[in-house]
């Protein structure tokens, strides 16, 4: 091979990868008038002049919500959400990862309001492959009305971890090569989204929304995505390549560190896992309930 060549084919090789990066990942922090759009409500929805804050609003006529303009297959999402304060019974403030339908992939935070006083239940849920029913609530170690605190989603070929703060609180491993439905193939938008669920959401539908404590406001900002955005090219998000950081080995499991927060966290603050809802599913135990959870 001549000289010449043997340089256009070093060049051609650092600018496939260069596209090939760049195609991949991508780090968007910031802007809510750049990365999303408004999907219900725009009346009841209200944006900092920076773009770098947003706020929900519910009240007698109408929630709102909001959605990214691309979707994603794997990576890492951060949120700050600041919750509604005093009283949000009845209130439901979501915040999820969703797919097209049918045969939806969905990986939820749901933040359910409480009379003035009593707590906030954080729910999370996943569903693969359309269906779903795989809940856990946990009550929050601190005050979520009082401050933006941090909700994340690392999503990977391995595992799917909820954080709050850093600390996971909840880990759901791909067990797929057992015949556990696991989020893989689907790219995923990220929603936000606040509504009056009181038929179900405050103890059990007992508590519901008093309309004279509103209008009800949840406030969201400095989201992080560091996700393979979903360009109709299969093969940059699914594959397994570590220039993609999610994929590489560290983030298969979590560390001791993480795992000793995770066990903290379930051990003190968790009120609800499907997976010991003996009655609910009675025989039927969902598979994935068999394996270690973590
Ligand atoms: C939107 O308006 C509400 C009510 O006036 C206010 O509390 C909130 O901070 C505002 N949010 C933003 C992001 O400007
Ligand atoms: C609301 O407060 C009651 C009483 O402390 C508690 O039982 C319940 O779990 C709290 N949260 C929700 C969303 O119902």
């Amino acid at each position: 091979m001549s000289g010449s060549c043997i340089s256009f084919a070093v060049y051609l090789f650092f600018f496939i990868n260069l596209i090939l990066r760049t195609l991949a990942s991508v780090v968007s922090v910031g802007d809510f008038n750049k990365d999303f759009y408004i999907t219900w409500a725009p009346d009841h929805l209200n944006t900092s002049t920076d773009g770098r804050e947003r706020s929900l609003r519910l009240d007698q006529q109408s929630g709102s919500a909001f959605a990214s303009n691309a979707m994603f297959l794997f990576g890492q999402i951060d949120m700050q959400i600041k919750l509604i304060p005093g009283h949000s019974a009845g209130t439901v403030v979501a915040y999820y990862l969703t797919s097209a339908q049918p045969n939806r992939d969905e990986l939820d935070f749901e933040f359910l309001g409480n009379v003035s006083g009593q707590p906030y239940i954080l729910q999370t849920n996943v569903y693969a492959d359309g269906f779903g029913n795989r809940e856990e609530r946990m009550y929050l170690w601190f005050d979520p009305t009082a401050d933006f605190h941090t909700y994340s989603v690392l999503w990977n070929l391995h595992q799917i971890v909820f954080m709050v703060d850093w600390v996971p609180i909840r880990v759901y491993r791909n067990h797929a090569d057992k015949g556990v439905p696991y989020p893989r193939w689907q790219p995923m938008g990220l929603k936000a989204s606040l509504w009056n669920g009181d038929s179900w959401a405050t103890r059990g539908g007992q508590d519901k929304v008093d309309w004279t404590k509103g209008p009800f406001i949840a406030s969201f900002r400095n989201y992080k995505i560091d996700a393979c955005v979903w360009r109709g090219n299969p093969r940059f998000c699914r594959g397994a390549s570590t220039s993609n950081w999610w994929n590489k080995p560290a983030y298969r499991t979590l560390t001791p560190r993480q795992s000793r927060l995770l066990r903290w966290a379930r051990k003190y603050h968790l009120i609800y896992d499907y997976c010991a809802d003996k009655q609910r599913f009675k025989n039927n135990m969902p598979k994935e309930c068999t394996f270690p959870k973590f």
